[in-house]
């Protein structure tokens, strides 16, 4: 039994309390929502033990000690959330070229400052597709190590891309040397960066597919790697146990993603209706991030974006949007994923009101950030809903987000791991 209690003091405007109580302990729900069917059950009393809900029924035990009663009977009880689509060490909300100036390890405190508000923001699970240096590897290992709060976190490491390609890097003239550290070419040069990134410990093999808003010089709509490579890329990941993430704008580069075996496509602007119908076909998930289209055509000038990726943002923002509603209606397979880091790190959840404005129910917009993430992950077993067996990743609202779904734009109180992070 632990009966520790840790104050972990953060920034000055975040005061992180993180309790551990002594166990079992008590969480009383006043209106605990069911992910998977929608039904909100009154009064309930979910039971923990060692970070696992180990029962959840509608009573407390006779004689319960009070103090290991955590009392949210007015809320609005739910699963964590999960973002499939972060960059926990990205911040184009400052200035756009800062990273050239700033060491690997400034960035990576930047990233442990991002996934403790990520945390506060409700979201238990980040996947994190794209960070140099292994930083998001770093980070991952010292959440799971207790030392610093933030997100359980599936990472990617460098995003494989071909040369001069929307996951290289691209800025600075010849004469720089400048490349990216997931550049890779060819079948056999894709497989030995996939095999290095599972080397230094990776969950997920993310790979530029196609052009992108943010690189310097690359066509949205334009295919990047073939199909020989991306084929090669999914069967090396897959054998080594790695799901695998296209970042895909244009609709060939999706169409080749999608035949080669990916578990997802980030992004996903331009589907056509062959595209919906291969990835209802084969079950890939679409992590459309299509919130931050706002963020960037308001914000982006100021922070420094320079022109030519603020018009490819206007290329590729409504007629994701419209993609967005025909994949929902076609019923394929959706998560929540927003690309944070584009805009300010915490807002994740400003993009469930733009999922029902484009045609999700609100239920839906939340098994997107619930369910449908923890199968994406493969982890269905231990996230995204709240189960007996389940890691405690509890969060609660002040009220019912199917009915107002920005509800969850204020979570007010997070647990992980049975450990309380806000209250
Ligand atoms: N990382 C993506 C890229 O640079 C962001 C795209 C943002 N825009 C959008 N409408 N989803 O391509």
């Amino acid at each position: 039994m632990k009966t520790k209690i840790q104050l972990l003091l953060g920034g000055a405007m975040l005061c992180v309390v993180q309790l551990a109580y002594a166990e079992p302990i008590f969480i009383k729900a006043g209106h605990l929502l069911d992910v998977v069917t929608g039904k909100i059950t009154n009064n309930q009393v979910i039971t923990i033990d060692n970070g696992i809900i180990v029962n959840i029924s509608n009573k407390l035990p006779d004689q319960t000690d009070l103090s290991k009663v955590i009392d949210l009977s007015d809320k609005f009880v739910m699963p964590g959330l999960m973002d499939m689509h972060t960059h926990v060490v990205n911040n184009l909300s400052k200035a756009f070229y800062d990273g050239y100036f700033q060491s690997p390890h400034r960035t990576t405190i930047g990233g442990i400052v991002n996934a403790e508000k990520t945390l506060l923001a409700g979201f238990t699970v980040i996947r994190n597709v794209g960070a140099d240096n292994y930083q998001d590897v770093a980070i991952r290992n010292a959440i799971n190590a207790g030392e610093i709060p933030g997100p359980r976190m599936a990472v990617s490491g460098p995003a494989l891309g071909i040369t001069g390609g929307h996951c290289d890097s691209n800025a600075l003239n010849h004469s720089f040397k400048e490349r990216g550290q997931g550049v890779a070419n060819g079948p056999w040069g894709v497989r030995e960066k996939v095999r290095e990134n599972v080397k230094y410990q990776v969950d997920v093999i993310k790979f530029c597919a196609t052009g992108g808003v943010f690189s310097k010089g690359t066509k949205v709509g334009q295919r990047q790697y073939t199909q020989e490579e991306m084929n090669a890329i999914v069967d090396e990941a897959h054998t080594h146990g790695r799901t695998v993430a296209a970042h895909a704008h244009g609709t060939e580069g999706i169409e080749f993603a999608i035949k080669a075996g990916v578990d997802s496509i980030e992004h996903a602007s331009f589907l056509d209706k062959k595209t919906i119908r291969l990835a209802k076909k084969h079950g890939t998930f679409l992590s459309m991030d299509i919130y931050n289209t706002e963020y960037t055509l308001s914000e982006g000038k100021k922070n420094g974006v320079p022109q030519e990726n603020i018009d490819k943002e206007k290329l590729v923002g409504t007629r994701q949007r419209e993609s967005f509603t025909a994949a929902v209606k076609a019923g394929v397979n959706m998560v929540l994923g927003t690309d944070a880091g584009i805009y300010p790190h915490g807002d994740n959840a400003k993009q469930f009101s733009r999922m029902t404005r484009f045609g999700m129910t609100p239920l839906q917009a939340v098994q997107s950030a619930t369910i449908n993430s923890a199968k994406l992950l493969k982890w269905q077993d231990k996230v995204g809903q709240l189960k007996k067996g389940f890691f405690a990743d509890i969060i609660a609202v002040d009220g019912n987000p199917l009915e107002d779904i920005t509800i969850l734009e204020n979570v007010t109180f997070v647990m992980k791991d049975g450990k309380v992070y806000k209250d």
